[in-house]
């Protein structure tokens, strides 16, 4: 109640704050954040948190990363049990600051007022277990037009539309959602809607949109070439590093993420990983995230940070 009446308070400020964050999208741009910079981080790291303060603090994080923190199956919204406390504190931190892009959930992280807020919310996720059957990729071919992958994907169904023209997308929308095990399938279901004509002229443009495949050999060896190095040998990151947890994250949250990084709008991304990615595919990135979503923790993959008290838990 008291952080509600705090908060409403503020609410003026935040405004100004948003606007502020709104018409300067590009200050912080060149600068590369990487690293924990932020003062709050540093001050959050050296505090033992207090999972029960945590936990009232959770409540306005709950609406969206839900109250078992295992995230959407959509991946809007990611996993956070599970994670690194010091990734945890590091990214709400970079989300503070603006130097992650965070525009939902920027107003909600302003609410927390401090590293000891951090320092407790960290300590009370840490508390909670990682989604069991988390959501993985297809693991295969997969052919779907689908307007929650917009997202995900520098080719998003507005893009199609466009490509394609009214007429034809009009055709195309009866498809959405549906998923197709086979390019042939695929093709079939196609050729069944589009005349022979519109089929040649846009063929290219769905089959890009389209295309989820992965390869899990593929990703296999692109993560053991490009990624153990920091998250692992089986994607357990490092708490010491701030290198996050990415086994059994939500597979389209990852790969996400993972063009973010690659086309520089996460600005906060260690710039070591841009460089490894640099000559990745569309393939290339579904594929190794869809096999590095799908390794499991293990014991001792975790430092519990400290806690205040531990022994009301
Ligand atoms: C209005 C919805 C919303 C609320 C409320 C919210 N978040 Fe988030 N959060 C998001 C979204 C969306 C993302 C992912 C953004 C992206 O894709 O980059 C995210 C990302 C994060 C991440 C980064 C995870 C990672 O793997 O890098 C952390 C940590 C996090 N949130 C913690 C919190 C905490 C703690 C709270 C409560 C104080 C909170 N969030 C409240 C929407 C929300
Ligand atoms: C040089 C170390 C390094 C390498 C190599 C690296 N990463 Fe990362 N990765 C990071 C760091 C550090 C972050 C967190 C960046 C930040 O602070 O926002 C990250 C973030 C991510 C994220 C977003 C996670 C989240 O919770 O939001 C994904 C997905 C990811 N990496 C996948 C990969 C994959 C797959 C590879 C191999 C192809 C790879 N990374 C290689 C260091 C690395």
């Amino acid at each position: 109640m008291m952080r509600f009446k705090a908060f409403t308070q503020k609410v003026g400020v935040l405004f100004l704050i948003g606007i502020f964050f709104a018409i300067t999208p590009l200050i912080g741009a060149g600068a590369n954040q990487w690293g924990t910079k932020v003062q709050e981080a540093l001050d959050a790291l050296k505090i033992d948190g207090d999972p029960i303060d945590g936990e009232d603090l959770y409540d306005i994080c709950a609406a969206c990363h839900l109250p078992t923190a295992w995230g959407d199956p959509a991946g809007t919204f990611p996993q956070l049990a599970g994670q690194h406390a010091t990734v945890l504190i590091k990214q709400i931190a970079d989300i503070r600051a603006g130097n992650r892009d965070n525009p939902t959930m920027f107003p909600f992280a302003i609410q927390i007022e401090g590293a000891q807020d951090l320092a407790d919310v960290s300590a009370y996720i840490q508390t909670l277990e990682m989604n069991p059957n988390p959501i993985t990729g297809p693991g295969g071919p997969s052919f779907i037009l689908s307007n929650l992958r917009k997202d995900v994907s520098p080719y998003s169904l507005d893009t199609v539309e466009k490509k394609v023209g009214k007429e034809v997308f009009k055709k195309l929308k009866t498809l959405e959602e549906q998923e197709f095990k086979t390019k042939a399938d695929f093709m079939v279901k196609l050729k069944s809607l589009l005349t022979p004509a519109e089929l040649e002229k846009n063929r290219a443009d769905i089959l890009t949109h389209a295309d989820w495949t992965t390869d899990l050999n593929l990703g296999k060896k692109l993560y053991e070439k490009n990624c153990v190095e920091c998250h692992g040998d089986h994607g357990q990151g490092s708490y010491k590093d701030y290198y996050p947890v990415i086994a059994g994250q939500t597979y389209l949250y990852l790969v996400r993420q993972f063009n973010w990084i690659k086309i520089g709008k996460r600005r906060n991304a260690n710039p070591d990983m841009v460089k490894q990615i640099n000559g990745f595919s569309q393939l290339d990135m579904r594929s190794v995230v869809d096999y590095a979503g799908r390794f499991k923790m293990q014991e001792g993959d975790w430092k519990k940070i400290k806690v205040d008290d531990d022994d009301d838990f």
